[in-house]
């Protein structure tokens, strides 16, 4: 069997900088209770009315493509993760296939939220192992800014979330080369499927809205029941967020996750020379890391510049990362996330 390897990895993210006292112009939040709860000091919004999910990942794949030295023709399969695609359907991969300008090959989304660049780094990585094909394009985007609520009710999300893009081209390892992706493991408990959710505009609107805000209406026509004016007033749009459920959650699955890569590869903690944790928030970072006792150089966090990007967030730590040369040739890194769903997952690489 072959192993797959990362040939070239890169990262976008827009210019527009919005820091905390932005937020707190337009909502009743403020930079210290962002900073203290979560780390985060300012986070990036893309160019409205311009850049979307897919061409940010764009510009990502650009750059991951020419730095394994290849061209986008070369492209056999693409694997598109993320949870705010450009249209609501098709999904973001064949807009992103259209722009590099290579129809006819393979795109794939891949819907796993926080986890979800893990769940299309796996999926991307057996392709490759068993030979189907040479060059797999896995990217993680997210244009967030568009779809959340600026309003002091939707404090605990819009202080959270930012914008970008990240991708890595995956290769199959050249024999005897001592490199690659070593292993993956992904996990998902639909439990607590709305703990973290954007439960409208999906079908479940006209299930639930039908039934508890309008009685049960059998002449109600569909279109009614899927978006009200109801709906925009209690700003019942928006991505909802059990904070301190899913801080518990995170906290228990990180560390899990991350000792099943290392104990399935006859590893120690003490082997590991970097882990990029999924960027949700860096007190979650800095629980795992005393709960492992790994040192702040096993470590690396960026959620302080860029927010939480959701499954953006590891390939831009990682391709960072990887300029800082904090990963360098040889080193073990470890992946890891957690998210919504709840999904989880992580991927063991040796660099
Ligand atoms: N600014 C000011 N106050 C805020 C706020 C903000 N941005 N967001 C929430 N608050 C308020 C709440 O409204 C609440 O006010 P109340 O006591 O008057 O009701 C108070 O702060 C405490 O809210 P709570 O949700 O209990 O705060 P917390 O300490 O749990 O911190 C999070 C909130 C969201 C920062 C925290 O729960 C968290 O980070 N959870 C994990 C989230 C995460 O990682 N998500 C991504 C997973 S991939």
């Amino acid at each position: 069997m072959l192993r797959s390897k990362i040939a070239g990895i890169g990262y976008y993210v827009p210019e527009r900088v919005v820091t905390n006292d932005d937020l707190a112009k337009v909502m009743d939040t403020s930079d210290k209770w962002i900073q203290e709860r979560t780390g985060i000091k300012e986070r990036r919004h893309g160019v409205r009315f311009e850049e979307t999910t897919s061409t940010m990942g764009t510009k990502a794949a650009r750059i991951a493509i020419e730095r394994a030295g290849i061209e986008p023709k070369d492209v056999d399969f693409i694997v598109f993760a993320t949870l705010s695609p450009d249209y609501y359907f098709p999904g973001s991969g064949v807009l992103l296939q259209r722009q590099l300008g290579i129809p006819g090959i393979g795109a794939l989304d891949v819907r796993n939220q926080c986890s979800g660049f893990i769940y299309a780094l796996s999926v991307a990585d057996q392709f490759v192992k068993t030979g189907m094909y040479k060059n797999v394009l896995v990217v993680g985007a997210e244009l967030h800014s568009f779809g959340l609520d600026y309003s002091t009710k939707g404090r605990n999300v819009t202080a959270i979330f930012g914008d970008g893009a990240g991708a890595v081209v995956l290769q199959a390892a050249a024999e005897g080369e001592d490199k690659g992706i070593l292993s993956t493991h992904l996990h998902a408990d639909g439990n607590h499927a709305e703990q973290l959710a954007m439960i409208n505009f999906g079908s479940h609107s006209g299930v639930h809205l039908g039934k508890e805000r309008f009685g049960f209406n059998e002449d109600a026509q569909y279109g009614e029941l899927m978006m009200s004016d109801k709906m925009w007033e209690e700003k019942d749009i928006y991505p909802e967020m059990n904070g301190q459920y899913v801080f518990k959650y995170a906290v228990t699955k990180f560390p899990e996750v991350i000792m099943e890569a290392l104990k399935a590869n006859g590893r120690e903690l003490s082997d590991l020379d970097m882990l990029i944790p999924h960027q949700a928030n860096l007190r979650i970072s800095q629980f795992v890391q005393k709960r492992l006792r790994l040192r702040d150089d096993q470590v690396f966090n960026n959620i302080q510049k860029y927010g939480n990007t959701t499954a953006a967030s590891i390939p831009i730590a990682l391709c960072e990362a990887y300029e800082k040369g904090k990963v360098k040739e040889g080193d073990l890194v470890c992946l890891a996330a957690f998210g919504s769903g709840f999904t989880w997952g992580s991927a063991l690489i040796k660099w």
